[in-house]
């Protein structure tokens, strides 16, 4: 389904993502957990295509098309997905509208048929008691004046509405409290589906209580640097990411050239040198 090959991406000629490898079959929900500032939210939007992020080297495939280079509407027609950590306001736009668009402007992009108010209408009303939403929520403006709570639901009727294969869910969990995440966790655990797959990034473990993971990543300093199943998130908990922040910094140590403590530097080259004539 989705295939990343060594990703490195930049903003503003600074490199946040350093070579992401991740390969995401269908069917399969993967997390993402990081501490802020890791790249997560720039993973996420360098796969959606935003054009602020500068692809360096890597490929992204998914299902075997690159997508690198692509606008961001034809990766969306394409199947992929991603909903926002920060969900904007989209005032004078309703969100059935909003929805509808979204909706035709991919069945046509696949030659599928498109619906007319009436039958859009009665989609969403399923789609919304689908995630738990009110119904009332779709005729007002997207968005405006929602709660937390609300706009990560609404993402998550997105998601039920546009019908991806490759879900983004960009923390769906925060700044929720308990009971909206496990609305949201249910909402995402009725559109998992044998064909399509979920990249659930996360910065705590508590929504993995409600969402199987199937594998976990730690993503540090722009670098996968663990990965695992739901262990390894209950282990971040457990641990905070101090350790994997230490393991991220120990890749850069390249090993022609570790900086040697004050007085190893004498030592070894005579212990060398020992060795050299003793082979000799
Ligand atoms: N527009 C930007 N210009 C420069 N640096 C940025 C910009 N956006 C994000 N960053 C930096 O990129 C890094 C990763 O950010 P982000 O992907 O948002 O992390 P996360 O989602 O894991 O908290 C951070 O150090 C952040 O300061
Ligand atoms: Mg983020």
């Amino acid at each position: 389904m989705l295939e990343i090959r060594d990703l490195h991406a930049s903003i503003n000629d600074v490199e946040i993502l350093k070579g992401v490898n991740l390969t995401v079959n269908a069917g399969e929900l993967h997390a993402i957990m990081g501490p802020n500032g890791s790249g997560k939210s720039t993973l996420a939007f360098v796969l959606a295509g935003k054009p602020t992020y500068a692809i360096t080297s890597g490929q992204v495939l998914l299902e075997g098309v690159d997508m690198v280079g692509m606008a961001p509407e034809n990766r969306a027609r394409a199947g992929l997905f991603l909903s926002f950590q920060q969900p904007m306001e989209i005032p004078g736009v309703r969100l059935d509208q909003f929805l509808r668009a979204g909706y035709n402007a991919i069945h046509k992009a696949r030659r599928e048929e498109e619906l007319d108010v009436l039958k859009f209408d009665r989609l969403l009303t399923r789609k919304t008691k689908m995630v738990g939403m009110e119904a009332a929520l779709t005729r007002r403006y997207v968005n405006e004046g929602f709660s937390g709570g609300e706009r990560k639901r609404n993402e998550i009727l997105q998601m039920a509405v546009l019908e991806p294969k490759l879900s983004i869910l960009d923390e769906p969990d925060s700044g929720l409290d308990i009971d909206a995440v496990r609305i949201v966790a249910q909402g995402i655990n009725q559109l998992r589906t044998p064909q399509n797959s979920v990249l659930l990034i996360t910065h705590y473990q508590r929504i993995l209580n409600y969402v199987q993971p199937d594998y976990v990543h730690v993503l540090i300093n722009g670098r996968i640097v663990q990965s695992g199943d739901k262990d390894l998130a209950l282990q971040v908990e457990a641990e905070g990411y101090d350790r994997f922040e230490a393991k991220e910094q120990a890749l850069d140590l390249s090993p022609s050239c570790p900086p040697l403590p004050k007085g190893e530097g004498d030592v070894s080259p005579s212990l060398l040198g020992k060795g050299a004539r003793g082979l000799g």
